[in-house]
């Protein structure tokens, strides 16, 4: 088996029914978090983590995607007749920004049956799961922290949040003990999906970044649909714990649901601040709202 983690898996296949109506034709990654689609972000992140080979898994409607990440001839050539260059170069770092895959998964039925739609295209090879609704703000990014942590203790690492309170009942949930060496770092020994409180394993809430060994696919190929009639990535994780070591790990960074409204508005709030160009703007602007 390859030892390096070369490829990312981008489960784009789902309906978005959080954010209706706007993904009822827009799929849900193409939502704009300023002026680029949230998908966009975690692309980013995995070239800047090292990744070389992005998969991106579709569904009906989300062609927008693939268009996205292609060349936009007629757009090229109008800029470039206009005398648009910075524009055109923004046009054009997306269409080569990474080398991008497409598969489509025909019906939604969960996240670990699009991740396993992924199974050739990925092969015998550790990998990496971007949820794109997740959009992470951190540096280094989450995914290169992750990986460094992968390389250093052999095993799949899931990306965590501490979440106190009612609030995790919204998660995966996982069970172990923190690392003597390194508290950051989770020894997995189980994982609870969407826990009551009293029944949370731990305050450590599984988020949108996976690093994981491809033993995963055949296991979520034997695994029978979960909660709701899908296929749960957390089931195969559950699997995959059985036979290998698999680590929780809380990234340095803050981490957006940008696939809910209210998580895509204070998602918005943030990157706008931080962008040179209009941030103090946009600053005095919300200053002013309050007062
Ligand atoms: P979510 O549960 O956040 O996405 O899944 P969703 O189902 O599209 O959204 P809501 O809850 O109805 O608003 C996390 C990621 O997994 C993908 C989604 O596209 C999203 O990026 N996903 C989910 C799939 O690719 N296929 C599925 O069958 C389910």
């Amino acid at each position: 088996m390859n030892d390096r983690v070369r490829k990312a898996v981008f489960p784009a296949g789902g309906l978005g029914t959080r954010f209706l109506p706007a993904t009822k034709v827009i799929p849900k990654e193409m939502l704009a978090l300023v002026d680029k689609p949230i998908i966009q972000y975690g692309v980013e992140e995995a070239i800047a983590s090292g990744i070389e080979h992005i998969i991106i898994v579709t569904g009906r409607g989300k062609s927008a995607m693939e268009d996205h990440f292609d060349v936009s001839f007629e757009l090229d050539a109008t800029l470039e007749r206009r005398g648009k260059h910075e524009l055109l170069a923004v046009s054009r770092g997306v269409a080569t920004m990474a080398r991008v895959n497409y598969v489509r998964q025909k019906e939604p039925l969960g996240l670990g049956h699009a991740v396993l739609c992924a199974k050739e295209l990925v092969g015998n090879e550790p990998f990496a799961v971007i949820l794109p609704d997740d959009v992470i703000d951190a540096d280094p990014p989450c995914l290169k922290q992750m990986i460094d942590v992968f390389e250093e203790k052999h095993g799949s690492v899931l990306a965590t949040m501490t979440i106190d309170g009612q609030a995790i009942s919204a998660y995966g949930v996982l069970a172990g003990s923190p690392d003597p060496d390194n508290p950051r770092i989770y020894n997995c020994t189980g994982m609870v999906e969407k826990p009551k409180l009293q029944d949370a394993p731990s305050n450590q809430a599984i988020i949108g970044r996976y690093v994981l060994t491809p033993r995963v696919f055949e296991l979520l190929e034997q695994t029978k649909p979960g909660a709701g009639g899908e296929i749960q990535l957390t089931d195969g994780i559950k699997a995959l714990l059985k036979e290998e070591k698999v680590f929780g790990y809380t990234f340095e960074g803050k981490r957006f649901d940008a696939g809910d409204k209210f998580g895509m508005l204070q998602a918005t709030v943030e990157y706008a601040l931080k962008r040179p160009e209009f941030g103090d703007k946009f600053r005095a602007y919300l200053k002013e709202l309050v007062c």
